[in-house]
């Protein structure tokens, strides 16, 4: 493939003045001069902790190492913080281990800490930046990046992933929350903003000392605006819209002194930006002249053209320093030291890179800092959650809060009332941070995962309480006594990256709606707090609701909520909504892309849009459009309820023979295998397929790739109930058409499960193939294979993350 034309001349120039100085080159060439080339292709190389122990350094002299979001010291994502300092500490230890004459170059620790430093139980957790970006507030998010460094500190890391410089443009993409605004003028006020709160100051004495960490500008270029909303898919912008849209950020982060640039997984016009020599190596190192390191993303490399995870050159000529290689950095390693040997990757061009590294390295002062334990703020974990923090985060909540509708001025209540809180987000911290939080999905996590946290009943319990009111608890919104109004939480579960994509913007969550009908039938006024990734369809719930707030994801800081909606008990008002949309709000399930500017653009609520008491307005009845909810979602689901979801089908097959499932019922015309709908909660929400011989049931699709997904410990997930125990050999798995299928061997676990009632199995999809390479194209994500007699009711199969790890089977209901 030729790489699309690109013009330096279209492209602003950034660098900025006073960052680059001699001594430091000069370090830094020295330091180069003595260095092996095994230890410089080290240096370019960064492993997962859940991959890597710190012996291995002492043989790979790796430049460094990251906590993916779901990896955590002993694999335990809700570990202490000492035991991330502890693990810190050994891997520092043996980065500069003189063992067999090596130079002592410390190693970084890399993180995502992208709403506070989330992977850590305890932290301050802000609002998403979906949320901040409704602030419209440049010194908030300094401030915010700065506690962001202090915490990271405590647990002795070095660089955070952050901030993320996308500009979604379709709110379908899973990660429109990680995005400021859907319009440029944000990110690009907020980019340099971040930065200098995470990395200090460029030209005071503070930059990248003390307090400060070393900053990300991610994804580079263009991850906001591929094609559909598609996670890491293709952006087919002009290079002016690139330029004018997807990288306004980066100028300022680069003037700033961004020390790091992350590498996107999406392709522009075809070609992925991990591979793109013009983009990464001709514009953003030459035009906007960006000094510091290019790292790549998770296993991002093996996406390029003629790589695989294990093996990569094309990335290292285009302009990736530092390849993120979490598990598969032994082979790359091995592959790269090969590939520099024989001149396929020059001694120039990794010269190149060991020296931005190092460069960085040096600038940050790594090689004086000491053990991480030693240094400023280590091990003082009374900063995770600190009061003054979380009274920041509170603020960044009261600030991001979107207020859409107040009909009647019902908000701010009173909070010397009776106030029922009622929704399955009123107590429940998890959900109202989302996702990046403790784990990469935000899921598996509990209240008291959040020992510094607020829920946003516990806010409005101690605001109402203290002022004579009566806050009452209660998810399904029954009450007793009758409230004077009741506060509705609701909205969408934690989710991150291509696991939140959709195929359109309806919230199909029905209980909130029939929840709040109910309370407004019994004459209850309704409060509706919304958390929400993106902007979504819900006319039917700002209709059913007087007031409604979008607060996005707002993090632990649930107090936040009760300071803008409870008046003082003096009757003021307490903190006014500031929050506008940074983001426009649509009409219908399916109006995306909206973006402010564009020719026809007929939002239901226009960007920049929000009420305040100041201000009061009552909104009209909505239109509640018929929505035909069969343009499924990407979640990852493969069978819901029995049916194959769109684009999927069911297939059967035996002998030469093959039937595609049409209906609830299908046969082979042996009769050797039959499939028909049967009954598990509802009507005909289950299939039975009955088997008298060898033949096979496929769900098939368009080819797709699930190397992601098992880099990521994803599994095959189904329900599955067993009527016949099978008689012979019989195999579940995938099939990925020339390279053949992954089965897993089922024959013991079905026939224990015989007459045992809903069972859930749980297969890696790492454990289905001897390479992930094989799961490049997948073409059957569930295939089912019995030698002979079986029957096996089936309802529902995604590919999602193990509920249970270690489980292979277990009970359901
Ligand atoms: C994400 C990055 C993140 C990296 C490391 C990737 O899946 O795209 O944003 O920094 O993982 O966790």
């Amino acid at each position: 493939m030729t790489e699309t034309k690109v013009r330096p001349d279209l492209w602003p120039v950034c660098a900025p003045a006073g960052l680059r100085d001699e001594a430091t080159e000069t370090r830094v060439a020295a330091l180069l001069a003595g260095m092996t080339v095994e230890e410089k292709v080290g240096q370019i190389i960064q492993a997962d902790i859940a991959s890597i122990e710190p012996a291995d350094l002492l043989t790979y002299r790796l430049g460094s190492i990251l906590n993916g979001a779901n990896s955590a010291p002993g694999g335990d994502n809700h570990a202490p913080a000492s035991a991330y300092l502890a693990l810190a500490d050994a891997f520092y230890e043996a980065s500069v281990d003189p063992a067999g004459g090596a130079a002592a170059i410390p190693v970084l620790w890399g993180t995502d800490a992208v709403h506070g430093h989330n992977n850590i139980v305890g932290a301050t957790i802000f609002p998403h930046n979906i949320g901040l970006g409704a602030a419209r507030d440049p010194d908030l998010i300094r401030e915010i990046g700065r506690v962001t460094a202090r915490e990271m500190q405590a647990t002795g890391m070095d660089w955070t992933f952050a901030p993320t410089l996308a500009v979604a443009r379709d709110d379908r993409w899973g990660r429109t929350y990680e995005s400021y605004s859907e319009d440029p003028e944000i990110v690009a006020e907020y980019a340099a903003a971040m930065v200098e709160g995470l990395q200090g100051a460029l030209g005071t004495a503070d930059f990248l000392r003390g307090e400060h960490v070393i900053a990300t500008a991610k994804h580079f270029l263009g991850d906001g605006g591929t094609k559909g909303g598609v996670d890491q898919g293709d952006n087919p912008a002009t290079e002016e819209a690139l330029r004018d849209i997807h990288a306004a950020g980066y100028p300022p982060a680069i003037a700033a002194g961004v020390q790091t640039v992350m590498a996107s997984f999406n392709s522009w016009r075809g070609e992925k930006l991990h591979g793109h020599r013009s983009l990464l190596t001709d514009i953003l190192k030459g035009r906007m002249g960006f000094d510091g390191f290019v790292v790549g993303d998770w296993n991002g490399h093996g996406q390029v053209e003629g790589c695989t995870n294990d093996s990569c050159a094309p990335v290292v000529n285009a302009g990736v320093d530092m390849v993120m290689a979490p598990d598969s950095w032994r082979a790359l390693y091995r592959n790269t030291l090969e590939q520099v040997r024989s001149g396929e990757i020059s001694t120039a061009r990794l010269d190149d890179a060991v020296r931005r590294i190092l460069r960085v390295k040096v600038r940050y002062g790594l090689f004086e800092r000491g053990r991480p334990s030693g240094r400023p703020n280590a091990g003082d974990f009374s900063l995770l959650g600190a009061p003054a923090h979380r009274a920041l985060a509170r603020r960044a909540v009261r600030e991001s809060l979107v207020l859409l509708k107040n009909n009647g001025g019902l908000l701010p209540l009173d909070p010397r009332g009776r106030i029922l809180v009622a929704g399955d987000g009123a107590h429940n911290i998890p959900k109202q941070c989302g996702g990046w939080t403790i784990t990469w999905l935000g899921e598996g996590n509990v209240n008291d995962d959040f020992p510094n946290g607020q829920s946003i009943y516990d806010g409005l319990r101690e605001a109402i309480e203290a002022a004579g009111g009566q806050a009452i608890l209660s998810e399904d919104g029954r009450w007793r006594e009758k409230p004077d109004a009741a506060i509705v939480v609701f909205g969408e579960n934690p989710y991150a990256e291509f696991q939140g994509d959709r195929r359109h913007l309806d919230f199909e969550d029905e209980a909130p709606l029939r929840l709040m009908r109910r309370l407004k039938g019994e004459g209850v006024p309704v409060v509706a707090v919304f958390f929400s990734g993106r902007p979504l369809y819900v006319n039917p719930e700002i209709n059913a609701a007087d007031a409604f707030v979008a607060a996005f994801l707002p993090g632990t800081e649930g107090g936040g909520v009760a300071d803008v909606l409870l008046r003082r008990p003096d009757g003021a008002v307490n903190h006014d909504f500031t929050g506008r949309l940074s983001f426009s709000w649509p009409k219908t399930p399916t109006q995306t892309p909206l973006n402010r500017g564009d020719p026809d653009y007929d939002p239901l609520f226009p960007y920049g849009y929000g009420l305040s008491y100041r201000d009061p307005k009552d909104l009209p009845r909505l239109d509640e459009a018929a929505f035909d909810p069969s343009a499924e979602d990407g979640s990852g689901e493969i069978v819901r309820a029995g049916r194959a979801r769109p684009p999927y089908r069911m297939i059967l097959s035996a002998g030469d023979e093959t039937v595609a499932v049409e209906g609830a019922a299908a046969t082979t015309a042996d009769g050797r295998l039959r499939l028909r709908a049967v009954d598990r909660k509802a009507q005909e929400d289950a299939r039975l397929v009955e088997w008298t011989g060898p033949g096979r049931l496929a769900v098939e699709g368009p080819a797709q790739d699930l190397t992601r997904q098992a880099s990521a410990r994803m599994a095959l997930v189904f329900s599955y109930a067993v009527d016949v125990a099978p008689a012979a050999a019989v195999r579940v798995g995938i099939e990925c058409g020339e390279r053949g299928a992954g089965l897993a061997d089922m024959m013991e676990t079905f026939r224990a499960a015989e007459g045992e009632g809903w069972r859930r199995a749980e297969i890696l999809l790492s454990d289905l193939v001897a390479e992930a390479d094989a799961l490049r194209a997948v073409v059957a994500p569930f295939v089912v294979e019995s030698d002979g007699p079986l029957g096996l009711r089936l309802s529902d199969i995604r590919i999602a993350m193990r509920e249970r790890a270690g489980a292979q089977a277990s009970q359901e209901d």
